[in-house]
């Protein structure tokens, strides 16, 4: 059976793309593909952080995972830095890696250049991206357009250690998520719905309550030509408010304009088809994290288990590398 993984990084809050794009298809599959969840805590170190704020926020993901469905009897459910492994896998993955390889990424480049100080870990961090995936003996990595090069580099990097040093690694490739729909900002939907918009309007985050998602919604930037169609050049609120229709309701976008005579009454069902969405992910979210004690438990439970695999594939890789078996 092929083997599927998803990491989720603990920085900014999870949002409606996130949920459509990600978390929605990969927790589907997870009774019919070998599948492997995480929380990527580590990555969330490669910039400036407050220690408090991961910790919370690693809790908070992994709850948020858990109450959008994940099984943890149905996949491995982990936290990265819970499973030591990760971070040993990247050391020696490093000893496997070029420099020029690692310095050439374009997410490195874009995020280097907006900083000062710029972390060791955010130039090696695409080989501790590759570790993660090739611990697991992953063959697909459902990922979005700016995650597709870390894929490509892990591919590179499992093939050359496989011949240089035999047989290790199962080779990944990059696959599309199901859902191909690229949520839009409320407030700019020029731009993507994502995890760190400075202005909160424009995120339907998961755990904005049912009144805070619909007023985001009744105050989406729509335009002037009062006319409900799908043409993301010329309407492009428009179009994203039916693509968040389309996402809830897994329907078509251009299927669904012909239904609404007006702005208002387009806002009105995607508000109501958002709050069904994520309403029930909220309220088991809050039931959860009532219990923080047993979903901090659940967290150990799963990283235990995965930690069995790990090793196994860390001893292999350390025996291939020339390291005293311990
Ligand atoms: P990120 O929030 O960038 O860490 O994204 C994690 C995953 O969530 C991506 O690989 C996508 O599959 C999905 N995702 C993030 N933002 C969106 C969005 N605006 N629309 C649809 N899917 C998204
Ligand atoms: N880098 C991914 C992101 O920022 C998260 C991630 C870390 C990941 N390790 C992974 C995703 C391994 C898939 C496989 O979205």
């Amino acid at each position: 059976m092929s083997r599927r993984i998803s990491g989720f990084t603990p920085s900014g809050s999870l949002h409606l793309g996130n949920y459509v794009g990600a978390i929605r298809p990969i927790i589907a599959q997870q009774s019919t593909t070998d599948t492997v969840v995480f929380v990527s805590d580590l990555h969330a170190l490669t910039v400036e952080h407050d220690p408090a704020q991961v910790r919370r926020r690693t809790l908070e993901f992994a709850t948020l995972l858990l109450a959008a469905g994940a099984d943890p009897d149905s996949c491995l459910f982990l936290v990265q830095s819970q499973v030591p492994e990760h971070a040993e896998l990247h050391y020696l993955l490093e000893c496997a890696t070029g420099y020029g390889e690692a310095q050439r990424m374009i997410q490195f480049k874009e995020k280097a250049g907006r900083q000062e100080h710029v972390r060791m870990s955010l130039l090696t961090y695409p080989i501790l991206m590759a570790a993660d995936i090739l611990l697991y003996d992953t063959d697909e990595v459902p990922v979005g357009e700016d995650q597709r090069q870390h894929v490509e580099l892990a591919r590179d990097v499992a093939t050359r250690f496989n011949s240089r040093y035999g047989p290790t690694f199962t080779v990944p490739r990059a696959v599309n998520p199901p859902v191909a729909a690229r949520i839009m900002d409320l407030t700019s939907p020029g731009d993507k719905m994502s995890k760190s918009t400075s202005g909160d309007a424009g995120a339907l985050r998961l755990l904005d309550s049912p009144y805070v998602l619909r007023r985001k919604v009744m105050r989406a930037v729509t335009d002037d030509r009062a006319e409900v169609r799908y043409d993301p050049a010329l309407q492009p609120g428009v179009a994203n408010l039916l693509t968040v229709l389309a996402a809830c309701t897994e329907g078509d976008p251009a299927q669904l304009a012909p239904a609404f005579a007006r702005y208002g009454e387009l806002k009105t069902a995607v508000a109501d088809a958002v709050i069904a969405t994520l309403g029930p992910v909220r309220e088991r979210y809050l039931e959860l994290a009532a219990a923080p004690d047993h979903v901090r438990k659940v967290l150990l439970r799963g990283s235990m288990q995965a930690r069995e695999q790990a090793g196994r594939k860390v001893a292999q890789v350390k025996e291939a590398l020339g390291l005293l078996a311990a």
